[in-house]
């Protein structure tokens, strides 16, 4: 189970640093964004929208009528007022929140792999679809942080993509796409720095002690070191459904 009290108070406490930090979610923005095959929605509902990298996106290269947001965190549509304003932001726990509204678009950027039961939450967004709606978003794939779950032994994946793709048959799936990203940083230390300013760490609540930092630090570098510098995987997955 996702601990959301422990998500809500992670990603609370990045939402300065996310932004810099936040090197793959810019790219994978670009990308969902470049899956749409037109530029004009009367309304757009965005799904965990943080600091808004996904919504600068949308503002710079959609026509919309009606903008509407929402993340986990309430301080996030501090964010968004300064990007599209005015907006409806509904702040709260997606897998909660009921939607009352219809969309003709419904995006999601590197936010929904964070809910306990993903196929019921796409079930929920395609229904909230207008007719010859799209739902395209962007989620991380079985092997994401794959180093990072290995040497902490952590087993919390909710989902597999290879079993969700074949659970989407059943909609309109336009695509179903992978892809894998290493990224090199210095020492393993600047790696758990880089998960705290995302807010990623908020996987697990860990309490590192000095001997167990070292012997993350041994491990990492023995399994995952290559020409000096240790790598660390990200695999992102975008989703196409159309209604
Ligand atoms: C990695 S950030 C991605 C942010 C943004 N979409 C982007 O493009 O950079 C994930 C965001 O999803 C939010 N989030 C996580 N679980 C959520 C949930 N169950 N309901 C709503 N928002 C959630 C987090 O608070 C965080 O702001």
């Amino acid at each position: 189970m996702i601990n959301k009290a422990l998500v809500k108070k992670r990603f609370s406490k990045s939402l300065k640093t996310y932004e810099e930090n936040a090197i793959i979610q810019k790219i994978m923005a670009k990308k969902l964004i470049k899956l749409l095959d037109s530029k004009e929605y009367n309304s757009i509902f965005e799904i965990g929208c943080a600091t808004g990298i996904l919504t600068k996106e949308i503002k710079n290269t959609l026509n919309f009528k009606e903008y509407s947001a929402n993340d986990i965190v309430e301080k996030s549509q501090e964010y968004i007022n300064k990007i599209i304003y005015p907006n409806t932001f509904l702040a709260g726990d997606i897998e909660e929140i009921k939607l009352n509204k219809k969309y003709n678009l419904i995006l999601s950027n590197a936010s929904l792999q964070w809910c306990n039961d993903i196929e019921k939450v796409l079930e929920k967004l395609i229904n909230s679809l207008e007719e010859k709606g799209t739902l395209a978003i962007s989620i991380f794939g079985d092997n994401n942080l794959k180093e990072i779950k290995d040497v902490f032994h952590i087993e919390n994946n909710t989902y597999s993509s290879a079993k969700l793709r074949k659970s989407l048959e059943k909609y309109n799936l336009i695509k179903f796409e992978e892809e894998e990203f290493k990224i090199e940083f210095e020492n393993p230390i600047m790696i758990l720095k880089h998960l705290k300013l995302t807010g990623v760490n908020a996987i697990k609540e860990f309490a590192l002690t000095k001997k167990k930092l070292k012997e993350f630090e041994e491990e990492y570098i023995r399994k995952y070191q290559n020409n000096g510098k240790v790598l660390l995987t990200y695999n992102p997955v975008y989703i196409k459904i159309t209604k």
